[in-house]
């Protein structure tokens, strides 16, 4: 944490304040009377926010919290989330209401989806699904590109009460073999490809891949894999497997009736980094997760569904796609963009060329993005008219004040207010961010926990600290949409969130943080080794294994290093085997690559290292522990901190002379 409270320091000089706009502010969803409210009466105040959603079965208990750190939210309610994203909506008058515009990457390649559509096409896939012998219960892995079939394959397995992991398209086989593994998914959806930077890009040999993989290493078999037809590519055909969508899902009928589940029926399992190389399957369960991603995005965007045009650019194989892509603004009936590609597909231009067709007018994205198109240049935007957007969010990072200040000038119109919302997989939906009609924001801080929930910066022995000073950030009550375990891993979800501050029951979220003078908090990073790179976790342990797992890799320390772009970008420090290289050779540039490449085999192109540097030595303490601190600083190019607890403090010099390095190019 040395370098960011550096950082922080210049960020608490910050003295820019922006008031929210007036005409917001008088029309606000959410008020400053919420925080009293929920102070007053915090259960209630979230019974409140649950009478958002249509219940089957009302729930007779808010909260159970007798078996701490296991929660139970809305307890005896029974609730359908696949109904309360679509169904009530179409029932209650709203069916030609535009649920999305989706825009696919190759221009002129777009499609509106009514709530009406929207409802056919659910019912239509649920029913796909039980013909494929779905259950209530059984898990579907979803690994898709950016088209409405995601959403919809997404809903129908929440219609049906059979949870659904979706695995990122860019994330490899062997990522996917685990998840579908761990979470033992019987049926996989997914297309023959997607179209990314101007052409197809293949999904299903991917997916041929990890099934085989899965059934090699971990005697897991899929029974049925759902193919939408996306580019038209040749794929391979696994006769008695394979089932094209557009042949099972277009015959079945458009009715279904659904089901209405217990509250803490599992809705998803999202896959996310953890400190250790096996990376956590995050549960979410149905009701809590559904108030609070609907309560979350009525208020801290402040929607109205009559008259907002919302985009969340985030891809929906991260949580920010289910929570703020699907699963919120569907509940509120909100009308969502949705687009395939890449932001420079076919020019620079393109995101704000949608903001200007649709008439986009919430705006939801990641700091890393704010600052790609800070490089690009303010008047790319300026070629467009963005005089609609009236709000902005950022997720993912702190975004720097810099990036803050562009993107409230140059897509804001210097009016729009940010929220800067910080969440995590766990959290399931937004924790802390100014209220868009209430707070004046201050560029690079998130403001302070939301009315309803309880965040604080705590020391290491759980106590609060002062204004001024930093900490751990901690959260001091159960929320509705907290995760409720690990897939499988009860006493892994306790050690790793609860045992920190296990005397004060407090929920640990890894994350350090700063209260500022008024007692607004600053993010820090995380206090773990949790890499945080484009917004998305990556964890050191994932991504040395898969080094390590390379042949002519003896050893492999990873650290993230400040990146002007990503944030954090993925830099590591290998030792070769002693056959790697003959006497006295210079690793190849092209082993380097190898390395690269091997890496995205292994886990995706997301942790593709920057740079690989072949060092003799890597710097460890007396009882063996790698200093990433050490190497963070090499990496970072700065003088090498302390080194005395260092086994032999030689090593550092050694890394200095003998080091060999590549550095990235595509990624
Ligand atoms: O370190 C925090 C950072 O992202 C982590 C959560 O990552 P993930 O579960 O992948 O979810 C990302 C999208 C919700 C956090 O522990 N983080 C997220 N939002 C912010 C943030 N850091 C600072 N400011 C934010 N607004």
């Amino acid at each position: 944490m040395t370098e960011s409270s550096e950082t922080l320091a210049n960020l608490s000089t910050e003295e820019r304040r922006f008031e929210p706009p007036k005409e917001l502010a008088e029309h606000a969803n959410l008020t400053e009377e919420a925080y009293a409210e929920a102070e007053a009466d915090r259960l209630g105040f979230w019974e409140k926010q649950a009478d958002r959603l249509d219940w089957e079965t009302r729930w007779d208990t808010v909260l159970d919290w007798d078996d701490p750190p296991f929660a139970k939210w809305f307890v005896g309610g029974r609730i359908n989330a696949a109904y309360n994203c679509v169904d009530r909506h179409v029932e209650a008058g709203r069916g030609d209401k535009v649920a999305f515009h989706w825009v696919g990457e190759p221009e002129d390649d777009t499609r509106d989806l009514t709530y009406a559509d929207l409802k056919d096409e659910v019912s239509r896939a649920a029913n796909a699904l039980v013909e494929l012998g779905v259950k209530t219960g059984d898990r579907v892995a979803i690994y898709m590109p950016m088209i409405p079939e995601t959403a919809i394959a997404m809903l129908a397995c929440a219609r049906i009460g059979a949870p659904h992991t979706v695995v990122f398209g860019g994330f490899s086989s062997d990522a996917l073999a685990s998840r579908l593994a761990d979470c033992d998914a019987k049926v996989v959806i997914t297309s023959d490809g997607g179209y990314r930077r101007g052409a197809p890009s293949a999904l299903k040999p991917a997916v041929d891949e990890a099934v085989q993989k899965a059934k090699d290493n971990d005697d897991h078999e899929v029974r049925s894999v759902l193919v939408v037809r996306r580019t038209g590519e040749d794929v391979e055909w696994h006769e008695g497997r394979d089932v094209w969508w557009h042949e099972l899902v277009a015959g079945q009928s458009a009715e279904h009736e659904c089901e209405f589940f217990d509250s803490e029926h599992p809705l998803y399992v999202m896959y996310t980094s953890g400190t250790t190389g096996k990376p956590k399957g995050i549960l979410h369960t149905t009701g809590g997760y559904l108030v609070g991603c609907s309560y979350t995005h009525w208020g801290i965007f402040d929607l109205k569904p009559e008259t907002d045009v919302y985009w969340c650019t985030a891809d929906v194989g991260w949580v920010t796609g289910h929570s703020y892509g699907v699963y919120g603004p569907l509940a509120n009936g909100a009308t969502s963009v949705m687009y395939e590609g890449t932001p420079d597909t076919p020019g620079k231009g393109r995101w704000w060329e949608i903001c200007e067709t649709y008439g986009v007018t919430i705006f939801y994205t990641a700091p890393t993005a704010i600052r790609t198109f800070m490089k690009w240049g303010g008047d790319i935007a300026g070629q467009h008219d963005l005089s609609k957007i009236r709000l902005l969010g950022s997720v993912g990072e702190s975004i720097n004040p810099e990036a803050y200040v562009w993107y409230r000038e140059n897509i804001g119109a210097s009016r729009a207010p940010i929220v800067d919302t910080w969440w995590q997989t766990e959290t399931g939906s937004i924790m802390i961010s100014p209220l868009p009609g209430v707070t004046a924001g201050k560029p690079g801080s998130a403001m302070k926990s939301i009315p309803g929930i309880v965040v604080d910066v705590v020391t290491e022995e759980g106590e609060s600290v002062p204004n001024g000073s930093g900490g751990f950030l901690v959260v001091k009550e159960p929320w509705p949409s907290m995760l409720r375990t690990l897939w499988g891993d009860d006493e892994r979800f306790k050690d790793t969130y609860w045992s920190r501050f296990a005397d004060h029951g407090f929920y640990f979220a890894g994350d350090g943080a700063k209260k500022d003078d008024d007692g607004d908090i600053w993010l820090l990073g995380r206090v773990d080794d949790v890499m945080n790179v484009s917004g998305h976790r990556l964890s050191t342990t994932e991504i040395e294994s898969a080094l390590v797992s390379h042949p002519k890799v003896a050893e492999a320390a990873v650290v993230g290093a400040a990146d002007e772009t990503t944030g954090q970008a993925v830099c590591a420090f290998v030792i070769l085997r002693e056959s790697a290289l003959a006497d006295g050779e210079e690793a190849p540039e092209s082993l380097i690559q190898e390395l690269r490449s091997h890496v995205q085999k292994e886990i995706g192109a997301i942790a593709k290292p920057r740079q690989v540097m072949v060092v003799p030595e890597l710097p460890k303490t007396r009882s063996g522990k790698i200093m990433r601190r050490l190497l963070k600083d090499v990496a970072e190019k700065r003088e090498v901190g302390d080194v005395t607890t260092l086994a032999d403090s030689t090593v550092m010099d050694l890394i200095g002379k003998g080091m060999k390095s590549g550095t990235g190019d595509e990624s």
